[in-house]
């Protein structure tokens, strides 16, 4: 399979949006919100993962990319810069599930911190889920070190 990392383009949109919808299952707040209180916010997890995704999409699309195979969109990764700081953010990475597990995500993180390189960030920063044995596997050996733990809480009002 011929993977291509590009910048992101308006008509990526609906295709990035459906792979986040279905990759994020299991790890990502929303959906362990949804698992233990039921739906939030009358939305379901995909929908309220897609609305954080999709306001990147409009207003830092500049700061995402995708990896395309064969004219399709497999995966994407959405990055945000804090300019004062000069510390790159991975905000949001998944790859579709059929192309999980064939280097598509070590990619797309090599050509994010390239990308927050190039925009003049001196460090960059990513956060999983304590049980995310893939993206913790990932970003260690993508030249990140564990500085923190942190633990969420969440309750009905
Ligand atoms: C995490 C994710 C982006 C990784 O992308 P990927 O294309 O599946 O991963 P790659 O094939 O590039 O593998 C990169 C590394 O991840 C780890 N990894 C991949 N699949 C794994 C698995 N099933 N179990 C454990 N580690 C795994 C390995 O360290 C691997 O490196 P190696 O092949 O050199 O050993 C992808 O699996 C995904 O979209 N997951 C769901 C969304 C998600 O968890 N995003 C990150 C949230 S912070």
């Amino acid at each position: 399979m011929e993977v291509t990392i590009r910048k992101y383009s308006r008509q990526d949109r609906d295709a990035v949006l459906s792979i986040a919808g279905a990759s994020f299952e299991g790890v990502c707040l929303e959906h362990r919100m949804e698992q233990d209180f039921g739906r939030v916010g009358g939305a379901s997890w995909q929908d309220r993962k897609k609305k954080g995704i999709d306001y990147d999409l409009q207003r830092r699309s500049r700061d995402v990319l995708v990896a395309e195979a064969d004219g399709e969109v497999i995966g994407f990764v959405c990055t945000r810069l804090y300019r004062k700081r000069s510390i790159g953010h991975v905000a949001n990475l998944a790859v579709a599930p059929p192309y999980q597990g064939q280097g598509v995500g070590r990619r797309l993180m090599g050509a994010a911190v390239r990308h927050l390189r190039e925009r003049g960030m001196d460090y960059a920063r990513v956060e999983t889920l304590e049980d995310n044995e893939r993206a913790r596997n990932l970003y260690p050996s993508a030249g990140f070190k564990e500085i923190a733990r942190r633990v969420y809480y969440f309750r009905e009002l």
